[in-house]
């Protein structure tokens, strides 16, 4: 079965060419996309739809969010509306309702968490661990957000749970939780920030989840200039998230990370992608990540939504873009591509077909899943110039309409 998609106004395919196609069409073959070019030189399909004069986009990738949760942290948010500071220590609110909901639950709360973001666009999400933390829960938590996202990251090492010592819970991270979670999970991450993880703690849970067969991401730079993006570099990290401050050396090794892979193919060895979170940065109050200035070096950037309850409850990645755009200084044909392919790159997914068969996603190219975005505006530029308005007209994930 094909369906030939015409009458699209803008097509930006965020390729490895970076083509904005005019007057374009797409054909789609079951889950993956078969033909793009020119609407006046589309082969017939089985099936037609006409986009309307309206852009299209890849669907967004979002790599972090933080799914598997229960309760809510709106009082949290209240006080620091009203001048408070954001503290790690907030998740052992999220832990305790999470641990005191049942599995059916949880998974009812993390599916619906999945529609909402699919219904704005996005196709492709990872997601967290993180508010389990003891074996039991963390396993839990694992199983299910295996069942409801495309990748899962096992973040027992979030908060050392109150009453525990740290360097006895940071054992059990990387060992019996460790074993208990893996059947279910790809990446392995980790708070490396005052209150949290100490840089020697996060690099023990980094080795023992890279020898345990983990890619690795962490959490770095959020709460000040710490260590999190140097560990992120010694430990060849995929990503480095939150990134908000950051010295000139945490710019640069970033960008020396990338020194073997050539933008151009698309090859080489991949460096560590610096994931910017702008909708936390504002619930958060910090600085917004410095993006510009991280594009600007030639780091690789990626946009996602850390939708979760204590700092970022939104999964609107047009929110991130509209931000990264109006705030951040990034042209939107940037702000879109780090928000599909730049988070493709984060979660290795930006190429190829891997070994268990995955279609490259986060662009619009022959061969890769159908995972497409169509806006009801004409132009993607809509997204800054029209902030917070519905845009997302119609949802393709892997070849099926969903919206
Ligand atoms: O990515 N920074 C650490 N983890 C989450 C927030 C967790 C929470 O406060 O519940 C984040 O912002």
């Amino acid at each position: 079965m094909s369906t030939l998609i015409t009458n699209i106004a803008e097509l930006m395919t965020q390729d490895l060419e970076h083509r904005v196609l005019k007057d374009a069409a797409v054909v789609v073959e079951a889950e993956r996309i078969s033909w793009i070019g020119a609407a006046a030189d589309a082969p017939a399909a089985d099936d037609a739809v006409d986009a309307g004069g309206r852009a299209m986009l890849p669907g967004w990738v979002d790599s972090h969010t933080h799914l598997l949760f229960a309760g809510d942290r709106t009082a949290e948010f209240e006080a620091r509306m009203a001048g408070e500071a954001y503290a790690a220590g907030g998740i052992a609110v999220t832990m305790n309702a999470t641990r005191a909901t049942s599995d059916f639950d949880l998974t009812r709360l993390a599916m619906g968490r999945v529609a909402e973001a699919v219904a704005q666009g996005t196709t492709y999400l990872e997601t967290k661990t993180g508010y389990g933390l003891d074996l039991e829960h963390e396993a839990r938590s694992a199983r299910i957000a295996s069942t409801v996202a495309d990748q899962v990251t096992y973040l027992g090492a979030h908060l050392v749970p109150a009453g525990q010592d740290p360097d006895k819970y940071t054992e059990l991270v990387c060992g019996p939780m460790l074993d208990a979670v893996r059947p279910y999970v790809q990446w392995a991450d980790v708070f490396c920030e005052e209150g949290a993880f100490t840089a020697e703690q996060s690099r023990q849970v980094l080795t023992a989840c890279r020898e345990a067969g983990l890619g690795l991401r962490v959490h770095g730079n959020q709460l000040g200039e710490g260590p999190g993006v140097q560990l992120a570099m010694d430990m060849g990290a995929a990503s480095v998230d939150h990134v908000n401050y950051l010295a000139d050396q945490d710019v640069k090794a970033l960008a020396a990370s990338w020194s073997g892979w050539d933008p151009a193919t698309g090859t080489g060895e991949r460096g560590t992608v610096a994931t910017c979170l702008p909708a936390c940065d504002l619930s958060t109050r910090q600085p917004l990540a410095p993006a510009r200035r991280l594009l600007d070096a030639g780091v690789q950037v990626a946009l996602a939504s850390n939708c979760n309850p204590g700092t970022s409850y939104t999964s609107s990645m047009a929110f991130c873009v509209t931000t990264a755009v109006l705030q951040m200084h990034l042209s939107v044909h940037e702000a879109v591509r780090a928000a599909t392919y730049g988070g493709a790159l984060a979660l290795h997914r930006e190429s190829g077909r891997d070994a268990d068969g995955e279609r490259a996603v986060g662009s619009i190219a022959v061969g890769h899943r159908a995972d497409l975005h169509l806006l009801n505006a004409p132009s993607a530029t809509h997204l800054a110039y029209r902030p917070g308005m519905p845009l997302t007209y119609a949802v393709w994930r892997a070849g099926n309409r969903e919206r």
